[in-house]
């Protein structure tokens, strides 16, 4: 018989304003989710034309990565202009026209803000190289070598080498925690801190909802730039390098509170959504802010870093539950550009139980594009490999091409995201005839209409927006928990296992109706309180009575 036993969490208070506390966001990966123009590159006008569907689909925010000028290094990453709009991605009056057609559809559009550093084809950047004496010589950080010639420090690139790039010309190293080609900013330079206000008030002014905040917390760097510790891995191979003497200084706490005062200096509440790394639950709640006056929403990232097994995933939630910080709201991100795709990281048996799982969390979900039809990492040949950050060093760091294949929208050659006698900037997945909005939209035990149906239930109800959580106890290869808001009363459970499980809820309730099952054709019906879950099934039910309460 199984019992709630772990503590319960609550939301926080919701009003219409923090609308982000619940909202699903979106992530589009520009370059890949819809090419208006037939070059073989997503573009705005693209995302315009594809807002309905989002709708349709259950979307509130849709977050749109880097679409400024840039020479592409890191396709976008590397800034060049932020007040600008790169050609291959349209124009400003199409980013306007973006942003008017998501509000007038109910949606907000949240854009990608790269602070930690630019692209080395910046002005700024172009300036500092060209002197030791420029005035924005100290808005990026310079260094001398070792007497030896070496570089100042062991810190290394996040994408493999040395963290420091020679410069010839000037006779001094300069750091870069990402690409050579992405010189990092010194945010201790005030004037920098100037300059970055503006460009957030320039993209404020549109009219934009939020910020993501690339990378946020390597922003400051420990001032005596130290040697970074060293250890062997657990296979006594490769050197692995914690970079503590970058990653959430104290110096960037302020940093954090300034950007937020930009913000609510403008009417409405908009959002800052923090990309903070891997962070577990004490320091990513640091990033909130002591009153929290930081970040509205870290990524709370760990979970998809954690195996899909049932007490792990438990033990993980609650820790991130349990420490934060009184009034917080946890913002789950199970998939990214950065990473492998869901089905390809975790098994296609799962696929379904992700989505049930982190669309009924407590807090604000995040889906990456194509995530609603099941798509998976797309074999990319070499010579098709595009991401340069993949290709320093490729077992320390593997290129992202897989899983940033274009979106399938129908089973054509291109599969609707650009002409079919076009070439897309990577390959189409094979299994696009089959993985795809077209066929699954009319499909009613389809993933996309399971994510759907889903979000609509989400939509609909308070307890799965706001209301408390709380984790069933120990049910082996089942994680289970219970929604509440009111009288309204969800239990969710994942069968993470490949064998059935019954699940005694008696202790719970009289009986329980079936809402809805990973495998669609379950009915909605009303059982008596024992239920049978198949092999990786998940079902959300609704507790008809409660016992406990
Ligand atoms: C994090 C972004 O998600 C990733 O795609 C990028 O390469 C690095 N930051 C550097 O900007």
């Amino acid at each position: 018989m199984l019992t709630t036993g772990s503590q319960i969490f609550q939301a926080p208070t919701q009003t219409a304003e923090t609308w982000w506390r619940s909202a699903v966001f979106y992530e589009v990966y520009i370059r890949s989710f819809q090419d208006s123009n037939g070059d073989g590159i997503g573009d705005l006008r693209g995302i315009q034309q594809r807002l309905p569907y989002l709708k349709q689909l259950g979307i509130d925010a849709v977050w749109i990565t880097p679409f400024y000028p840039s020479p592409m290094a890191d396709f976008g990453y590397d800034v060049s202009d932020y007040t600008g709009v790169d050609s291959s991605f349209g124009t400003m009056e199409d980013f306007d026209r973006l942003l008017q057609s998501a509000h007038d559809l109910g949606m907000r559009i949240v854009i990608d803000m790269v602070l930690n550093h630019t692209s080395d084809e910046h002005p700024w950047f172009a300036e500092s190289r060209s002197s030791r004496t420029n005035p924005k010589r100290d808005w990026y950080i310079w260094r001398d070598a070792q007497p030896d010639g070496s570089p100042p420090n062991n810190w290394t690139s996040f994408f493999g080498g040395s963290a420091w790039q020679w410069d010839a010309h000037t006779g001094q190293y300069y750091l870069h925690l990402f690409l050579d080609r992405q010189p990092d900013l010194n945010w201790r330079n005030p004037e920098v801190i100037q300059a970055m206000d503006t460009v957030l008030r320039f993209w404020l002014d549109k009219g934009v909802d939020g910020f993501r905040l690339d990378a946020i917390n390597f922003l400051v760097k420990h001032e005596a730039f130290p040697d970074m510790p060293v250890v062997t891995n657990a296979t006594g191979g490769d050197l692995v390098q914690y970079h503590v003497y970058v990653n959430n200084q104290p110096e960037l706490h302020p940093l954090l509170q300034n950007v937020r005062r930009v913000l609510e200096s403008y009417p409405g509440e908009r959002v800052l959504i923090g990309e903070t790394g891997t962070l577990k639950a004490p320091e990513l709640s640091q990033f909130y802010g002591a009153g929290l006056d930081e970040i509205h929403l870290p990524m709370i990232v760990l979970p998809l870093h954690t195996a899909w097994q049932a007490q792990a995933m438990r033990a993980c939630l609650l820790e991130f539950y349990a420490g934060l910080p009184q009034g917080a709201s946890p913002h789950f991100v199970f998939s990214n550009h950065d990473d492998k795709r869901l089905i390809t990281r975790y098994g296609f048996e799962h696929h379904r139980s992700i989505a049930m799982l982190l669309l009924t969390l407590l807090g604000s979900p995040i889906l990456y594009y194509g995530d609603e039809i099941a798509m998976c990492d797309t074999y990319v040949p070499p010579e098709k490999r595009v991401d340069t950050a993949g290709m320093i060093d490729p077992d320390h760091y593997p290129g992202r091409d897989p899983n940033r294949t274009p979106m399938q929208w129908d089973g054509s050659t291109n599969a609707g995201f650009t002409g079919t006698a076009v070439e897309a900037w990577l390959p189409v997945n094979d299994n696009r005839s089959t993985i795809n909005v077209a066929v699954q939209e009319h499909d009613p035990e389809s993933t996309l209409t399971f994510y759907q149906t889903l979000l609509r239930l989400r939509s609909d109800s308070r307890a799965l927006r706001e209301g408390s959580i709380q984790f069933l106890e120990d049910c082996g290869d089942v994680l289970a928990y219970v929604r509440e808001c009111d009288d309204e009363r969800l239990l969710i459970a994942i069968n993470f296992g490949g064998a059935a499980h019954i699940l005694d809820l008696s202790a719970l309730t009289d009986h329980v109706h079936c809402v809805l099952s990973s495998r669609m054709q379950r009915p909605e019906a009303v059982s008596v309180a024992e239920v049978a879950l198949n092999a990786y099934e998940s079902v959300l039910f609704r507790l008809a009575s409660n016992k406990e309460g």
